[in-house]
């Protein structure tokens, strides 16, 4: 069976590139198969349903699973009509930190007027993978929601009196993200961290190149933070430094995206890799948890 890869907005053709053998497109969400870094969602095993009339779609829905999450592509009004009589499924802006849901969430949409195409099994536990938080002006950018949603998805973040080092930091939405938590947090930068940041308890500033930071010239930490603008192949070489510390890196991609170097991330012990709703051009690598 085929699934379907729903592609990040302005994504499209990055997975374009990444998915080796597209059956079909329907606006974002591409049929295929293999394996995908950059898919906001995936759907697997996704089936093609006919039907006869709204209330049809909607039985055979229903008779699938519970929750559904509905992707408008075509015949939208016909879609939402079969949507409102479906169990009612209408997410609000989560809080951090609030554990991963739990109850299974299908995606489908409409091919044709009576066509559904539907998974039960999607790899998100968010409709399309949006991560909508309960936001803040505290810190000094949105920065913040990156890290809030990879630490909502792996189920673990710095405890209070842990210790973070965090390079890349400034202007530091995530150390104020961090120092929410009640974590320690030793910021790097070459640039200044915005003055609020610099003046909360428990944060220390090095103003200095990040790279040539190891182990030997710190107290012992917990975790290890990268949000830092580098060429992936320097954050390649930097990470092995840390041992098994917890370490939560964003790869940023110059060009295209470089699938020789997401493969050497890969084969790190203990890795995982996200494309996160709140990621741009970049992944987010994760290791040691
Ligand atoms: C995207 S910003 C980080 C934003 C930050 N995560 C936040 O939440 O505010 C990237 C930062 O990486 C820093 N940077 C890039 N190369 C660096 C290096 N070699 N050493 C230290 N900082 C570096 C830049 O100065 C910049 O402030």
């Amino acid at each position: 069976m085929l699934n379907g890869y729903l592609a990040p907005p302005g994504l499209e053709e990055t997975l374009e590139r990444e998915l080796k053998n597209i059956k079909r497109r329907y606006g974002r969400l591409f049929l295929g198969e293999g394996e995908s870094h950059f898919a906001q969602n995936i759907w697997h095993d996704a089936q093609i349903i006919p039907f006869t009339s709204i209330s049809d779609g909607a039985k055979k829905l229903k008779a699938l699973q519970k929750l559904w999450a509905y992707y408008p592509y075509s015949h939208i009004r016909r879609g939402q009509l079969i949507a409102e009589q479906l169990p009612y499924f209408a997410p609000k802006p989560i809080l951090f930190p609030t554990p991963l849901p739990t109850a299974p969430l299908g995606s489908w949409t409409l091919i044709d007027e009576n066509t559904i195409l539907a998974s039960a099994h999607c790899s998100s536990p968010f409709a399309h993978g949006e991560v909508h938080f309960q936001e803040t002006k505290e810190p000094p950018s949105r920065a913040y929601l990156k890290l809030w949603e990879i630490l909502t998805l792996i189920g673990v973040r710095p405890q209070p009196g842990e210790r973070c080092l965090e390079i890349g930091a400034s202007p530091g939405s995530w150390t104020w993200a961090l120092n929410r938590l009640g974590a320690e947090v030793i910021a790097v930068d070459r640039a200044d961290l915005d003055p609020k940041i610099a003046a909360l308890p428990n944060v220390a500033f090095l103003k200095r190149d990040a790279f040539s930071l190891g182990p030997e010239d710190l107290p012992p930490l917990d975790w290890v933070f990268s949000d830092a603008i580098c060429y992936p192949q320097k954050l390649l070489e930097w990470i092995p430094r840390w041992g098994r510390t917890k370490m939560v890196c964003t790869i940023k991609f110059q060009g295209n995206e470089d699938y020789a170097t997401i493969r050497e991330f890969e084969k790190i012990e203990g890795s995982k890799i996200f494309h996160l709703f709140h990621n741009k051009h970049e992944l987010t690598w994760v290791g040691g948890t």
